[in-house]
């Protein structure tokens, strides 16, 4: 199969390439794996960063690996214990980070990881729901336990995360400031926002007592967060661990988990017209390597067509 490799960490992106690779098999393939015909693949641009890239889960080397850890496709085999799969079911969901990703024809990935996608969602929308849409479901829901009538802080709000998370607090009926350049503003407010605070030119702590922030950005702009919390509220961040503490207050900080019921109720919400992805970008996989190192900044998702 085509799958685009990274073998060397030093090189950094430099060291992409499309090589031919055996397809993962179904037989004899670890319990709960499905293979999956990979039609449309997500990947995050600092992929190259991580650990996970690099080595297994038990630190050894697994190079040549293969980035992209979002996908949509279509079973084409399945192991022992795939429970509620079957073979030509159409699918979506997160592969694990320690294993070889979704840049490819097909991939080995456990079932649990996976939803079924209905069949009137298209493979490049299902793949670009996968990260946004579990990230911004589990900081606004799980973690910030984000109820109606309660006010919700979102950084980026133009970008990726920060669009699907201002979406679902709306419908979930929370009032939604978002933040970010003022180039977004419109943006914002499109993707749901009630307010925006442009956060070169606006004072963020003119912003009173939300109670909930759901950060993307980190840093400084993190820590001033805290401040515009309500006592008892909660700070939400992917971004890393920051010392950033709300009065009397959670900070959370997390990283995305596969979730076959969120993935479901997240899609449903694509099909009855009640929320929709944010695709900056769509190219093949044989143009992957350059959509991966963009020459300029490109705003929204961007999705490898592995399959037309
Ligand atoms: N922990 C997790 O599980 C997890 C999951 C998904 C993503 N992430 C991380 O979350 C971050 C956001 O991801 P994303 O895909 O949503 O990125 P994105 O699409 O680039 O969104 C970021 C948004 O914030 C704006 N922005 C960036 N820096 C800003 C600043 N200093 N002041 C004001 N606005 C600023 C950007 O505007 P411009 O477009 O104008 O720059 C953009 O609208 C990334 O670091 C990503 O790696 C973490």
């Amino acid at each position: 199969m085509k799958a685009i490799v990274v073998t060397d960490q030093a090189a950094g992106t430099a060291g992409m390439k499309l090589v031919e690779r055996p397809e993962p098999q179904g037989e004899g393939a670890n319990y709960g794996d499905v293979v999956v015909q990979v039609h449309a693949s997500g990947f995050t641009g600092d992929e190259l960063s991580w650990p996970s890239t690099w080595i297994d889960r038990l630190g050894r080397d697994r190079t040549p690996s293969i980035p992209g850890h979002e996908l949509a496709g279509v079973v084409t085999a399945l192991s022992y214990g795939t429970t509620g799969l079957s073979v030509g079911q159409r699918v979506f969901g997160l592969t694990d980070w320690t294993r070889d990703g979704t840049l490819a024809e097909y991939v080995g990935v456990e079932a649990r990881n996976l939803a079924p996608l209905p069949g009137d969602v298209d493979f490049t929308v299902g793949a670009a729901l996968v990260m946004p849409g579990l990230t911004a479901w589990q900081g606004l829901f799980e973690h910030g336990r984000l109820r109606a009538g309660q006010t919700v802080l979102v950084h980026g709000a133009a970008g990726v995360v920060g669009s699907m998370a201002s979406q679902l607090a709306r419908e979930a009926g929370a009032y939604v400031i978002g933040t970010g350049r003022a180039g977004g503003r419109q943006t914002a407010l499109d993707f749901g926002a009630q307010e925006f605070v442009d956060l070169d030119n606006d004072a963020l702590e003119d912003v009173g007592g939300v109670d909930l922030v759901f950060d993307v950005l980190g840093g400084d702009i993190a820590k001033r967060s805290a401040g515009v919390i309500r006592a008892g509220g909660t700070l939400v961040t992917i971004t890393g661990p920051t010392e950033a503490r709300p009065a009397d207050g959670l900070t959370i900080d997390f990283v995305v988990v596969p979730d076959r019921a969120q993935l479901s109720e997240v899609v449903q919400r694509v099909r009855h017209g009640r929320l929709r992805t944010n695709i900056g970008n769509v190219a093949a996989l044989d143009d992957a390597v350059a959509a991966f190192n963009p020459t300029e900044r490109i705003k929204g998702k961007t999705i490898i067509r592995v399959r037309q």
